[in-house]
């Protein structure tokens, strides 16, 4: 029969890399160029039918300044699932994501799903090919990090919304069913 799944998910990541455009997405379908930065978090929910079940995401937002950090047990204990995101764009996010996924499998509840977004796909663009061989480089580098560490890897546009709804419906499939 159906079943009802309540999941905490966090999301973490460096200031900037789009953890709130992310969830703006994902829970109304919006996208705001100029986004505020993120004072401690943020808390939404959101509910998505998998298969045989439904599974009511209850999503804190955090906020990706440093001055924050100590914050951040508070919402990911407890929780069953967590996004870690990057800018695409950005090498030090990525660094600043490899210290969250640290910080997760040290602290963190063992059985917690975990994805690694590469945010702002969009910015891709293939006509500015040498801008973006680094990016390109930096994509790959991710996906191995993410394969080795037993996260899975999406790359994502909260501008465009490509892949958003399916990093939330990928976590959704790995939760376990009690
Ligand atoms: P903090 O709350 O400070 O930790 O940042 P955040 O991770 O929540 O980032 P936020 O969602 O505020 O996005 C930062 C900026 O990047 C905003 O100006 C967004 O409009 C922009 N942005 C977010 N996602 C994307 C994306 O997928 N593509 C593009 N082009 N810009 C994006
Ligand atoms: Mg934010």
């Amino acid at each position: 029969g159906n079943k009802n799944i309540n999941a905490k998910l966090v999301l973490l990541g460096d200031v900037g890399a789009g953890k709130s455009s992310l969830v703006l997405r994902f829970v109304k379908g919006q996208f705001i160029e100029f986004q505020e930065s993120t004072i401690g978090a943020a808390f939404f929910s959101q509910t998505l039918a998998v298969n045989d079940a439904t599974v009511k995401f209850e999503i804190w937002d955090t906020a990706g300044q440093e001055r924050y950090h100590s914050l951040a047990p508070m919402y990911y204990r407890g929780a069953a699932a967590a996004i870690i995101v990057y800018d695409i764009t950005n090498q030090a996010s990525f660094e600043r994501a490899k210290k969250w996924v640290q910080e997760l499998q040290a602290q963190g509840n063992p059985n917690m799903v975990m994805a690694l977004a590469g945010n702002k796909a969009d910015l891709l663009d293939a006509k500015k090919v040498e801008a973006e061989a680094s990016t390109l480089v930096l994509l790959l580098e991710a996906q191995a990090y993410a394969q080795e560490h037993g996260l899975f890897f999406m790359e994502t546009s909260a501008k465009t919304a490509a892949n958003v709804n399916e990093v939330f419906y990928e976590i959704a499939k790995r939760l376990p069913r009690v």
